[in-house]
């Protein structure tokens, strides 16, 4: 079925229009050739900064791509950045969809380096970390020892849950700051805890993932259904100190990735509990992102909802590819709007591809140009960032399998 997925996706429409035949080509297909030849150059790119690394580099481990900077050059980083685990996560979908053994290899090198992070407990960027490299990986493998890193990773992660709070504590930076800081963005690292629930029936993974879902439902929302980024805790009493949102342009404006987060994270909470509360949680944060005022025409959002010189304001490619996974499986459980979850989804996909595609064989092998890292401290402006790639070919494979087997399920 792997080998055969990518030919049995490519389908080439002939339009007749008077008298020119138009051919549109598959956009599923046609992004995996484009990701095929510039992944491939990717790894030329990395091979040669490897090459060509400082003492200190060498001693830092980096490894994986993460952005491109403003000088123009690849910036590399190290197992424990929170982006570690999206390139090798990609070499993974290559894989899926090709079913080519190349692609495999790749990810393997990838994705060995990630394993030291399993006893990291001072981040809650596990699962983007360990479930996007190990867990795709296991799930196309079945490789054991790969299993036992995951599940090893979703028990240092459950050390930072706060039983007084509800949640996983996320950052431990700027504790002048925060006390106890849980960000939208959390939600993401929820799947690796269901999933250590479902390998395991522990059922102490579910009630961590369920009452930190629940919690944050309660206390990061607006009456909108926008979000906050961060929520501050008092780990004594429970209670909320203070709502920022630090990556967006005000505390009280809509991140734009953080909304994306949000869409994804209760959709995927919906499928792990079926509790019909995160249902309808995702619906609203669909209808807040989608009935948006500032939501452009090709719904590729700018970096906040609310930045204040829209329509002059660099979008976030990366935002509309987290969403357009979301849209996808939330297709499958919104009966009623499942459509237009659909076209939206598909809406992105085509502009992403489309319009934000970089040069092949140019920007260092990303695919796509334009997301923003971190709009309010002006980091990471306007540039490719590896997420966004990561989260694009999920949305591509994803499209395929709910277009040829009725479900976005990968
Ligand atoms: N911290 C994750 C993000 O920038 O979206």
């Amino acid at each position: 079925m792997k080998l055969f997925a990518g030919i049995f996706s490519v389908s080439i429409l002939f339009a007749s229009c008077g008298t020119t035949e138009k051919a549109t080509t598959d956009v599923v297909a046609e992004s995996f050739d484009f990701a095929s030849e510039q992944l491939k150059y990717a790894l030329s790119e990395i091979d040669s900064i490897r090459d060509n690394l400082t003492t200190e580099q060498r001693e830092k481990m980096i490894f994986t791509p993460r952005n491109i900077q403003p000088d123009g050059t690849l910036r590399l980083v190290a197992s424990r950045d929170w982006c570690s685990g999206f390139f090798p996560g990609e070499l993974w979908y290559m894989y899926e969809f090709t079913g080519d053994d190349y692609w495999k290899e790749k990810a393997c090198e990838y994705t060995a380096p990630i394993e030291r992070e399993k006893t990291n407990g001072g981040t809650h960027d596990m699962g983007f970390k360990v479930y996007c490299s190990f867990g795709n990986g296991y799930r196309l493998t079945g490789d054991s020892t790969y299993r036992d890193i995951i599940l090893e990773s979703a028990k240092t992660l459950t050390t930072r849950y706060k039983d007084k709070v509800g949640c996983i504590r996320s950052w431990d930076h700027n504790r002048d700051k925060w006390e106890c800081p849980v960000i939208i963005d959390n939600m993401m690292n929820l799947e690796l805890l269901y999933w250590a629930f479902k390998e395991t029936g522990d059922s102490t993974y579910y009630n961590i993932a369920t009452n930190h879902a629940l919690t944050t439902m309660k206390n990061h929302f607006r009456d909108d259904y926008s979000s906050y980024h961060v929520v501050d805790y008092d780990t004594v009493t429970g209670n909320v100190i203070n709502k920022h949102t630090h990556q967006g342009y005000a505390h009280e404006s809509a991140w734009s990735r953080g909304q994306a987060w949000g869409l994804y994270g209760y959709t995927m909470c919906f499928r792990e509990t079926k509790k019909p509360e995160f249902l309808q949680q995702a619906k609203k944060i669909s209808d807040f992102i989608f009935n948006n005022k500032n939501m452009p025409e090709d719904l590729v959002p700018y970096w906040d909802y609310d930045a204040p010189a829209i329509p002059d304001e660099p979008r976030d490619a990366s935002a509309a590819a987290v969403a357009a996974c979301a849209l996808y499986e939330l297709s499958m459980y919104d009966h009623d709007n499942a459509a237009i979850h659909k076209e939206r989804a598909d809406k992105i996909v085509e502009s992403l591809s489309e319009a934000y595609r970089a040069n092949l064989k140019g920007d260092h092998g990303f695919l796509l140009l334009h997301s923003v890292g971190s709009g309010n401290s002006k980091s990471e402006m306007d540039v490719p960032i590896i997420y966004a790639d990561y989260y694009f070919l999920e949305a591509l494979l994803k499209k395929q399998k709910l277009e040829h087997s009725g479900t976005a399920l990968l």
